[in-house]
């Protein structure tokens, strides 16, 4: 008989755990037995602490094993998903699932919500009125073989204890550790019968791990689990020290995401995607190399298969689809400040982890597990780091339900914010590739 108490010691005291202690409190969380508060304990511990390599992967299979695996081979087509660690304004699974499904390659995604600072793909998702994330087995894999791509979230049949402590991760300060981060991942992508994944490793402030060299480890560590576990994957690491295309916000994201698909080229946003969907198409089978992927992705965009089979998913996923296709009624929240530059320059610098708390305070994301989220809230950037600015020239608009949020976000935004004389060198975009 364990009691959990003395598992938050042990790893309190820096010991390594066995698969038999973690399995007991993993377990315990989802049967009641270990409490919220034991369990925010323990991943504090483990924040300061780490895990080894082996505990890591003790913990990834754990929480795979607390739900179902599935199993797709009855489909006649190669799987291939993509995850994000994480970032700021990171929108790509909206439009690349469609994307490389309309490549005829199979994308089953089980996705998170808002975690720490950064936004989730659910979140986005269910900013269209309908949009359903929470299908049983049996429904998951009528719309992957019907569609050919379905966009759901962990719940009791997937990574259920992965479910559980993201939530509460989400708001005790426990996000950015690389063990927490690989299981949390890991555990959703084997539990959806992908046969490959592609990661997109976000580096920067913006991202939720900050540290160069424990990137560098988590990317190892996801390469490495899904090796362990048969998968093909690429990791891309991709910059996130300034947000991701122009929009912030759930809904804000999703049409940014309508304007891609409809063919708008968003530079960053644009750039990262494609070679995420390209990747994603080589491992498909469906091209030669990455740079032939990029190129069918590109075409995918313009001759507007990517956006039809997005229209499917919304469909089939019980979204109002003439909320999407109504371009020009698009809503907004009800209060807006527009942010001003003091001076003339050029933008050096815009924070993305200061952008990510700024959007929490507009009402984007959670503070506390209960919070309901204000999907029209945001912020809709007017420059980008390198762009010349005039003095009063807007630098980004912000968006929310009352004007008290905003009088806060506008506060963190500005200290995340530098105008300089001289124009900053251009920033690299795409970090590394690892094939
Ligand atoms: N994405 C996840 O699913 N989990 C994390 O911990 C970070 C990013």
């Amino acid at each position: 008989m364990m009691i959990p108490v003395e598992i938050i010691k042990l790893k309190r005291d820096n010991k390594t755990l066995t698969k038999e202690h973690l399995s007991f409190f993993i377990n315990g969380y989802l049967s009641g037995e270990v409490t919220d508060y034991q369990m925010s304990a323990f991943l504090m511990a483990v924040y300061f602490n780490g895990m080894t390599e082996e505990e890591t992967f003790d913990l990834t299979e754990i929480m795979l094993n607390s739900g179902k695996t599935v199993d797709l081979s009855y489909i006649n087509k190669i799987k291939v998903d993509k995850h994000s660690t994480g970032g700021v304004g990171d929108k790509t699974s909206l439009i690349l699932a469609p994307l490389v499904a309309s490549c005829g390659i199979a994308v089953p995604m089980i996705s998170g919500r808002a975690l720490g600072h950064t936004g989730g793909t659910l979140d986005k998702l269910e900013s269209i009125p309908g949009f359903r994330v929470d299908y049983s087995i049996r429904d998951y894999k009528k719309i992957i073989e019907k569609v050919g791509v379905v966009m759901i979230g962990q719940n009791s049949d997937f990574a259920p204890a992965d479910k559980r402590i993201y939530a509460l991760r989400d708001v005790t300060g426990t996000v950015d550790n690389l063990s927490l981060i690989t299981a949390s991942i890991m555990s959703k992508k084997l539990a959806e019968g992908t046969d490959a994944i592609v990661f997109d490793i976000k580096m920067g402030s913006g991202a939720n791990l900050q540290n160069l060299k424990e990137s560098e480890k988590l990317t190892k560590y996801l390469i490495s689990v899904s090796k362990k576990f048969g998968k093909k994957a690429i990791a891309i690491l991709t910059d996130m020290r300034e947000p991701l295309g122009y929009k912030i916000g759930n809904w804000l994201e999703v049409e940014e995401c309508l304007e891609v698909l409809n063919g708008k080229i968003v530079k960053d946003l644009s750039k990262v995607n494609n070679l995420l969907s390209g990747a994603m198409i080589y491992l498909g089978g469906k091209a030669k190399s990455i740079e032939e992927g990029e190129k069918i992705a590109e075409q995918k965009i313009k001759d507007g298969s990517a956006y039809k089979k997005f229209l499917e998913i919304v469909e089939e996923q019980e979204g109002d689809v003439s909320y999407i296709k109504d371009w020009k009624n698009y809503k907004q929240d009800k209060y807006s400040k527009k942010i001003l530059s003091e001076k003339s320059g050029y933008v050096r610098e815009m924070n993305a982890y200061k952008f990510g708390l700024a959007s929490i305070e507009l009402g984007c994301g959670r503070k506390k597990i209960t919070d309901k989220i204000d999907y029209l809230a945001g912020i809709i950037l007017n420059k980008k780091c390198g762009d010349e600015i005039k003095k009063g020239e807007m630098i980004c608009e912000l968006w929310a339900g009352d004007m008290e949020k905003i009088g806060r976000a506008e506060k963190i935004i500005t200290e995340g914010l530098v105008v300089s004389d001289k124009k900053p060198k251009e920033r690299k975009l795409i970090l590394d590739i690892i094939d």
